[in-house]
């Protein structure tokens, strides 16, 4: 399929950012997105890159009632010599088909949807920031758009790829965060759709990072929704913990999930020598490990996010220092690898990198 490309007029673009160690976290976008629409009966058509503009929606677009709603979070980043990179991008495209298939949402084309993102990414090349440590994040969407009251999957859908410079997604920048344990609210159960990246599970976590907020701490760490007992996720991100010489992580039981960060920490720290555990890890065997000083780090990993220390940990009214408190080394030499592989600073042993110029 063709995409069709009308550009901005140059004399209404937006300025770019003028101060990149500003930028934040997904407050800025960019002059053009990539659209492609759905309906049952010609599948997906009408592809084009166009001014960003606001989009016009019934309000009973299905979307806005009962969420059928799913998007992906990835980067494009600026290298030497102007390169620019993304970073394992088949794996979002794969992952947003499995989101699209349990919300019972058309499958995009996986083509159509790389060359989108290629074009897109490549016509707004000067977006890119400089600095070290930021990049453009880009977030493809899909929304049921069908105007109906009925509970049912939508026949008509639309697709977009909005992109945005940011920079750390934490405040705190690459320090050591501090993170509440949620007991009460959890992220998701089995058999729900934890696993799939729902805008529904974003708005469920709402109200516990509040209470998180509350007391002083940058995100939630998520606890199993049976027994309240074990490890899911921190805020957006998965979890990994240093425990004597391992590095464990919760499996994929299907209520977390499947991080493309995190399957890249996996192998990255694998290729180390590293041994890698996943499996469960309640938060007794936490505090007890901590208590006895074999735990010595743990940090989050998310696109977003990348690899973010985790310092203290606030858990039924007291507060734990986790190892030292400070990143660890672990977390620190995982951090640098994967944005100097990411940057292309480094050779790419496994193929994660995809240069389109
Ligand atoms: C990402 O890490 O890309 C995410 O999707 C997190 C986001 C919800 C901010």
């Amino acid at each position: 399929m063709d995409i069709k490309v009308k550009k901005v007029d140059p004399k209404i673009m937006k300025p770019k950012p003028e101060d990149e160690s500003k930028l934040g976290f997904g407050q800025i976008f960019t002059d053009h997105f990539f659209i492609v629409e759905y309906d049952s009966d010609k599948g997906w058509h009408n592809a084009s890159i166009e001014p960003l503009r606001p989009l016009s929606l019934d309000p009973a677009a299905m979307c806005l009632h009962y969420g059928q709603e799913i998007f992906e979070g990835m980067k494009a980043y600026r290298g030497e010599n102007d390169s620019v990179y993304l970073f394992r991008p088949e794996e979002n495209i794969n992952r947003m088909g499995r989101s699209a298939e349990r919300l019972c949402m058309p499958p995009m084309d996986n083509d159509l949807f790389m060359e989108g993102l290629k074009q897109l990414v490549l016509l707004e090349r000067d977006w890119i920031p400089r600095g070290a440590g930021s990049s453009l994040y880009i977030r493809p969407t899909m929304i049921a758009t069908d105007a109906a009251l009925g509970v049912r999957p939508s026949d008509k859908y639309l697709f977009y790829i909005i992109m945005s410079p940011v920079g750390a997604y934490y405040p705190e920048g690459f320090s050591p965060t501090r993170i509440y344990v949620s007991e009460k609210y959890v992220r998701a159960a089995l058999g729900g759709v934890g696993d799939c990246k729902a805008a529904g599970n974003y708005a469920a976590s709402l109200y516990a990072t509040r209470e998180a907020t509350e007391k002083g701490c940058a995100q939630v760490l998520w606890l199993d929704a049976r027994e309240r007992k074990y490890v899911e996720e921190v805020g957006t991100s998965n979890i990994f913990f240093v425990i004597g010489d391992d590095l464990i992580t919760p499996p994929l039981s299907g209520s977390i999930l499947p991080g493309i960060t995190r399957d890249s920490v996996i192998r990255l720290a694998g290729s180390w020598g590293i041994n890698i555990l996943e499996r469960q890890l309640s938060m007794d065997e936490i505090l007890s490990s901590n208590a006895d000083g074999t735990l010595k780090e743990a940090f989050a990993s998310g696109t977003a996010a990348i690899v973010s220390p985790v310092g203290q940990i606030h858990y039924r009214g007291k507060d734990h220092v986790l190892g030292d408190g400070n990143t660890g080394p672990l977390t620190e030499k995982l951090y640098n690898e994967i944005l100097r592989i990411q940057y292309g600073e480094k050779e790419d042993p496994f193929g994660w990198r995809v240069k389109i110029s």
